[in-house]
């Protein structure tokens, strides 16, 4: 029998972050900021509507003694959910957040394995911090609760909460791409892995691409699982556990997007942008620190760009804004040079007086900016070599109010899928091709720019964020998944 997923139950979400951010300032004392990334901003207004519990890592540790549920109470209280943080000791954040988490599974999951380092205290960590949030979850679920975990640093929760005895729905979102078969087989932890995900009662993927991966690890890795037709895999030695897979594309806040994007402050902020930049055309990149996001390469093709367009010189910048993440990973800080370095051989190459070809930041931007920016911004150049969804790309069409806006996108983004139609898709390995997509997009008449960015409001708005857990639930009460239609990926065509 179909039991509710509404909102009768209660939820109880599970992230290895909350949305905020507990920090040291300068003097020594404590700051609580939000949170960066895709999963907090899409996840934060789904508990705003719902109400619930949201379980943790403030990002404190252990060792700091911090008062961390009075120090989280006002955010708490603002946000209209509550927050129940996880402390991870100094250990925990070295072998299991930048170790595990993401030296091996990041990159593993975005087809990189040459960027792995498969260390076995990695994975001891993990299953102690897994057995931390799930011992967390367990001591507050009430019989009915709905416990929803999230992203690739929790995958085993759900088989410790079932051996803590908790019997309640458990469904899990990987927020992140899932790998091929032959890319999977590279984790040396992969039949635990694939075991531990089994044991929720629904996993939702971000593409059809992901869940397609997925089913062939099952079919090949599984144990015993038979998969039954395209979205449910039934494992024959859990008696009777069933375990369904479901496409949901994640989206955003669609109309509080566009309606924070059109605050006077946020207007008369966009217009100093476009101003400044004397009526050129405005490019923006606008990405967090990291290797999958192609930064190198999208600068790499900016510079084919200018070298091969010299009527773009003096009239074409690029604002490349780069969020601080995961810095003490080392390839991560290895990337921050790169790109430093990349940038000032343009700048070095090509700035005129009074032009400057890469405006250049690293740090993190309060909303209100980041959305003049959005607005102000003729292009958009989101390139990431893989990348589970990308956010930024559907908030930049959702600020685009004038629907004038270009969205130059990587193949290899979730968002493909779904704003095929409307963005330019490129390939981020293809430097040329970039660069003819930048030269295309700067010269785009103004009916085909509106055209394009119209189609892609339509979809992002119709499938926003609430579209997203509606579907979530609805699948996860019993719901039919064919219910939920998603876009086919993406793929290319032959040139003419
Ligand atoms: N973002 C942010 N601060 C910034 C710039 C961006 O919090 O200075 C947010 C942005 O609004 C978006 C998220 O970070 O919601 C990035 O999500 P995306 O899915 O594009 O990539 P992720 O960082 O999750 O890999
Ligand atoms: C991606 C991941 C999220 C993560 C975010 C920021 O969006 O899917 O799970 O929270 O990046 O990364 P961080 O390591 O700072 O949490």
């Amino acid at each position: 029998m179909r039991q509710p997923a509404g909102p009768e139950r209660r939820l109880i979400l599970l992230s290895n972050r909350l949305p905020f951010v507990v920090q040291r300032d300068a003097q020594g004392g404590t700051t609580v900021e939000p949170g960066a990334g895709g999963l907090v901003t899409a996840l934060a207004p789904v508990l705003r509507d719902r109400g619930g519990t949201w379980i943790g890592w403030s990002g404190a540790l252990d060792e700091e003694n911090l008062d961390l549920p009075r120090m989280l109470r006002g955010a708490a209280r603002a946000s209209g959910y509550s927050l129940e943080p996880i402390q991870l000791t100094a250990r925990e954040r070295t072998f299991f957040y930048h170790g595990f988490a993401n030296e091996i599974v990041w990159p593993l999951f975005h087809d990189l394995q040459s960027r792995c380092r498969f260390e076995s205290g990695y994975w001891e960590s993990y299953r102690d911090v897994t057995r931390k949030y799930a011992a967390a979850a367990a001591g507050l679920t009430r019989h009915g609760d709905l416990i929803w975990v999230h992203d690739y640093h929790l995958m085993s929760v759900g088989r410790e909460l079932r051996e803590m005895g908790v019997h309640n729905r458990l469904g899990f979102f990987l927020h992140i791409p899932f790998p091929p078969l032959d890319i999977f087989l590279k984790l040396p932890w992969r039949f635990p892995i694939l075991r531990d995900l089994l044991t929720y009662d629904l996993i939702g993927f971000q593409t059809l691409r992901d869940r397609r991966n997925f089913v062939q690890c099952v079919r090949r890795l599984g144990e015993g699982a038979v998969v039954r037709g395209k979205g449910q895999v039934t494992r024959l030695r859990g008696a009777g556990c069933e375990t369904r897979l479901g496409v949901f594309p994640i989206g955003i806040d669609f109309r509080e997007f566009a309606h924070r994007a059109s605050a006077p402050e946020v207007t008369a902020a966009a217009a100093s942008v476009a101003a400044h930049h004397h009526g050129g055309c405005l490019l923006l990149g606008v990405d967090r620190l990291d290797y999958t996001k192609g930064i190198p390469e999208k600068l790499l093709a900016f510079r084919e760009a200018l070298r091969r367009n010299p009527d773009m010189l003096g009239r074409v910048t690029l604002v490349q804004v780069v969020v601080p993440s995961r810095g003490e990973i080392p390839q991560y800080s290895d990337l921050l040079g790169e790109i430093e370095q990349l940038v000032g051989r343009i700048n070095g190459e090509f700035t005129r007086a009074g032009w400057l070809p890469v405006h250049y930041m690293y740090r993190s931007l309060l909303q209100p900016e980041l959305l003049s920016y959005y607005r102000a911004a003729d292009v958009l150049l989101t390139t990431p070599c893989k990348d589970g969804m990308n956010l930024v790309a559907k908030e930049y069409c959702a600020c685009q109010l004038q629907e004038r806006g270009v969205l130059i996108l990587s193949e290899f983004a979730g968002a493909a899928a779904q704003l095929q139609r409307g963005a330019l898709l490129v390939n981020p390995y293809d430097t040329e091709g970039m660069a003819e997509a930048i030269r295309i997009a700067c010269a785009m008449p103004e009916a085909e720019r509106r055209k394009r960015m119209h189609r892609m409001r339509l979809v992002i708005r119709r499938q926003d964020v609430f579209w997203w857990v509606n579907g979530f639930l609805e699948a996860w009460s019993g719901g039919r998944l064919d219910n939920f239609p998603v876009q086919d990926d993406y793929m290319p065509e032959a040139p003419a």
